[in-house]
């Protein structure tokens, strides 16, 4: 049994990372994954971005750029879980389910859309005017982000705190309504890191892109150089003592600096250090630490297809964790394969049974073949047979009514003959109650035809 803490958090792809950015959520998500404890989640939230975007050039370069930078800035794929909200389509189904429990009174009160509410009703425009419905349904789709993995932790800005206590709402009423006494959804916390530094920007102002006041990240050395000599800082002459606690510029270098190193700063501008060279050090040492990084950010830039294939076995991995546990929660809300019913009639199987199908196929120089249900959803694969005759004549004895040889596993099950596996189930269940469904749907599928 796991212990460990689900961390997870989503990044809207819609710019390009900054120095901000970077000390005030990446590195600190990327630090965080590296604990023994943690089972990290961390995707681009790009369903969330066409929210805010209807770019399709940015919403792409935004998406790269986003993973480049946190894949350069250390993130472990093979120890966090890394993808693409918009590469898992049960997102959008949770969403869904999620939508027909939420409260629109609780939508109503979100920050984000009342601002937006608000802003109209001052300039005296229609309410809704330019309100999108996904604007409003933001935070239901931000919930079934965090319940579809059942987080522990969210890591998110204090603008995002409403969010997650939205998530937590709309989960607790899904346990209710269809929980029957079973809790499908952890409760989610807001995790607000304290001690991460909000970076000044050029200007003092927090640094946001909203400001105009960034240092960029990786673009290039020569973009952080010039914007690191825009710095903001007051106006006394090299020789002067400056005051290390009052500059902004201080601030940055701190946020970068070993303890020896800031204190050695700190006696240098106290000194009289001229800005000039001030700026100097803060370019070199921000260049010592992100240099390595921001080559290994262009390499990955300029090889996209070695970023889609990390991001499609992040998807996977995401996929196989979200696909049972909707399965789940399908059969919860009562969208249920009409076949595996507990109490099915007969005539409701025979009829199953005949409409049910065995489709052989050749994969490679091997034979194979498929059982599926009614429904048209498989149940059954088989392994791979030297030749069709062989193939055809585990077929027949399968179907010839002899009670079949079935072994369980956790999330499936084999189909053995004459000490043989011939076949293992084409579906990962969600639980065993789940995976008992689809044998017994298999007996049904696999029952002679005899009126
Ligand atoms: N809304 C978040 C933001 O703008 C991004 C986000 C989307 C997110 N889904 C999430 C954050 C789930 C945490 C968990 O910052």
């Amino acid at each position: 049994m796991t212990t460990r803490t689900r961390i997870l958090t989503g990044i809207t792809t819609t710019g390009t990372p900054h120095l901000g950015n970077y000390a005030g959520a990446i590195r600190p998500a990327i630090l965080a994954s590296e604990d023994a404890n943690a089972d990290s989640f961390y995707f681009l939230a790009d369903y969330h971005a066409l929210i805010k975007c209807d770019d399709p050039q940015r919403i792409q370069r935004s998406r790269m750029e986003i993973a480049a930078t946190w894949l350069a800035g250390g993130l472990d794929v093979n120890r966090v879980t890394f993808y693409r909200q918009s590469d898992i389509p049960e997102i959008p189904e949770l969403t869904w389910l999620l939508t027909c429990v939420a409260a629109k009174g609780l939508l109503n009160r979100a920050h984000a859309y009342k601002a937006s509410v608000d802003k109209n009703v001052e300039s005296g425009e229609d309410p809704d005017a330019g309100i999108s419905m996904g604007l409003y349904s933001y935070p239901v789709l931000m919930a079934a982000d965090i319940l579809m993995f059942n987080a522990h932790k969210v890591p998110v800005g204090r603008d995002q705190i409403q969010h997650v206590e939205m998530a937590r709402d709309i989960g607790q009423r899904f346990n209710h309504l269809f929980g029957n006494g079973k809790e499908f959804f952890t409760m989610p916390e807001a995790l607000i890191e304290e001690s991460v530094a909000t970076l000044p920007g050029l200007d003092g102002r927090k640094m946001s892109k909203s400001y105009d006041n960034t240092i960029p990240l990786f673009t290039s050395a020569k973009d952080m150089k010039e914007s690191i000599s825009r710095i903001v800082t007051d106006s006394r002459a090299p020789g002067e003592a400056k005051d290390p606690d009052n500059s902004h510029l201080f601030t940055l270098y701190q946020a970068f600096a070993t303890k020896a190193q800031e204190e050695e700063f700190r006696g240098e501008l106290l000194q009289g250090l001229g800005w000039g060279e001030a700026k100097n050090r803060l370019f070199q040492l921000l260049d010592g630490q992100l240099g390595e990084a921001r080559e290994r950010y262009h390499q990955l830039m300029s090889r996209p297809s070695d970023m889609e294939d990390l991001l499609l076995v992040g998807a996977k991995k995401a996929r196989a964790v979200a696909a049972p546990f909707l399965a789940e929660l399908r059969e919860a809300v009562g969208l249920r394969s009409f076949v595996n019913q507990a109490a099915a009639p007969v005539a409701a199987k025979k009829k199953a049974a005949k409409s049910s199908r065995v489709l052989s196929f050749r994969e490679g120089n091997s034979f194979r073949f498929r059982v599926l249900a009614a429904d048209g959803s498989p149940l059954l694969l088989s392994s791979e047979f030297a030749d069709g005759k062989k193939a055809g004549a585990v077929i027949k004895q399968l179907q010839s009514g002899q009670t079949l040889d079935i072994r369980t596993e956790a999330y499936g099950f084999n189909v053995w003959l004459d000490g043989e596996c011939v076949a293992e189930s084409s579906a990962i269940y969600a639980d065993a109650a789940q995976r008992d469904a689809g044998i017994e749907a298999l007996r049904v599928a696999l029952s002679p035809l005899e009126d």
